[in-house]
């Protein structure tokens, strides 16, 4: 099979591309990323090396595109090369969502109808859309399933939630064959030193300080990306055309503050390195979803609890330093590593 992932460059889908093509040693995947601030083709080296350009041309299995989900012409050429889409590509952080919303309108729902209509014009096979937990808002207790209406807070949750919504009324109006996935916050090896666990530990392993919003009282439900990765696979092979499925392992759900005194302690850092900084405007307070539907459908479990996944998570930015500090020393949105809402 061939496929077309989006936004392969990112965190969530340099892991997705690297464990199929473990998985599937018949298939091919395209990756299309225009590489943003958080796109990084060193996520992709071994992949490179092991099915792209370092392979014999006879197994090249990986070929990367350098281009826009915006772009009509690119996506036409490449979507009519292919039998199904995974799409990550996207605008992802919500503090950047707060301060310039304009791009995640453009690229997460533009971006989005562009890849439906091409899907829809060459008649893809399967369109696998990757969504948020975030487009629900925010639960106090208890768990939404997927029928549960959407009631999205912050912009990037909005830009998501709006993208779904055209992706099912591809699905309702054209047939489009198509599936949602709506999953928790993930973590684990590449992902992009902006956000809170990954933020943590490198300010931590630097000694600086980490910039912990409101009273840190907030609580997310964290899966390690592997988890996320087996998921999103069952779902594209096994789940039904249509649907949304939920991803959680609702067992790693924890508050900030007991994450980053966890982060500290797994570092052997002193917690007054965590430092209370002004609240994200709109901040969530927890999300909770409730993925009975993939566990009893398609069977799956989580493998990772919260413990192996920080103590795998930890492992790799210690053995990776020059992966992340390039990121560090080089990005022009550095506030954001000093805590953007510091007071
Ligand atoms: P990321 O920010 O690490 O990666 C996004 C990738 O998309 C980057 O490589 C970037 O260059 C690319 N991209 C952005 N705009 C593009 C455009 N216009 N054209 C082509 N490529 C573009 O994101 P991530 O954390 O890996 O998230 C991937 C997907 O999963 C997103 O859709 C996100 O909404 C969703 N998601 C993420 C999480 C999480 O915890 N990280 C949880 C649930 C859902
Ligand atoms: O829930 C899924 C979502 O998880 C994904 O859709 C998003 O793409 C992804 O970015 C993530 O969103 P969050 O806003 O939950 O993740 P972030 O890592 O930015 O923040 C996690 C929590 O930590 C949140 O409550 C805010 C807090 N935080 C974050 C940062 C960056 C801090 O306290 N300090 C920080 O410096």
């Amino acid at each position: 099979m061939k496929i077309l992932v989006t936004g392969g460059a990112g965190f969530i889908g340099s892991n997705f591309i690297s464990y199929w093509l473990n998985k599937y040693p018949g298939d091919v995947i395209i990756n299309l990323d225009s590489l943003t601030y958080a796109g990084n083709l060193d996520n992709l080296t071994e992949v490179e090396k092991n099915y792209g350009d370092g392979a014999l041309p006879e197994q090249r299995r990986y070929w990367f595109v350098n281009g826009d989900i915006r772009n009509t012409l690119i996506v036409e050429s490449l979507i009519s090369k292919v039998d199904g889409v995974v799409h990550f590509a996207a605008e992802s952080h919500v503090d950047r969502s707060i301060t310039n919303p304009q791009e995640f309108l453009s690229t997460n729902i533009l971006g989005t109808q562009t890849l439906l209509e091409a899907a829809r014009k060459f008649k893809i096979k399967k369109f696998l859309h990757i969504s948020t937990d975030e487009v629900y808002g925010s639960i106090e207790t208890g768990y939404y399933s997927e029928t549960a209406p959407l009631t999205p807070a912050s912009p990037y949750a909005a830009s998501k939630a709006s993208a779904d919504l055209l992706v099912r009324s591809y699905y309702e109006t054209y047939k489009l064959p198509v599936i949602i996935t709506r999953t928790t916050n993930n973590f684990g090896p590449y992902q992009h030193p902006e956000k809170f666990i990954p933020l943590f530990i490198t300010n931590l392993m630097e000694g600086k300080k980490a910039p912990l919003y409101g009273y840190g009282l907030n609580r997310r439900d964290w899966i390690y990306v592997l988890d996320n990765c087996e998921a999103l696979d069952l779902i594209f092979h096994e789940g039904r055309i249509g649907e949304v499925y939920n991803i959680s392992t609702s067992s790693n759900e924890i508050s900030n503050i007991e994450m980053s005194s966890r982060l500290a302690r797994l570092l052997n850092q002193p917690p007054s390195l965590i430092e209370f900084v002004t609240d994200r405007p709109g901040h969530d307070f927890r999300y909770g979803v409730d993925s009975s539907k993939l566990r009893n459908e398609l069977g799956w479990n989580h493998k990772y609890s919260l413990k192996e996944g920080l103590l795998k998570t930890i492992e790799w930015y210690k053995n990776n330093e020059l992966w992340w500090r390039k990121i560090k020393e080089g990005d022009i949105y550095s506030s954001y590593y000093s805590g953007q809402y510091k007071k």
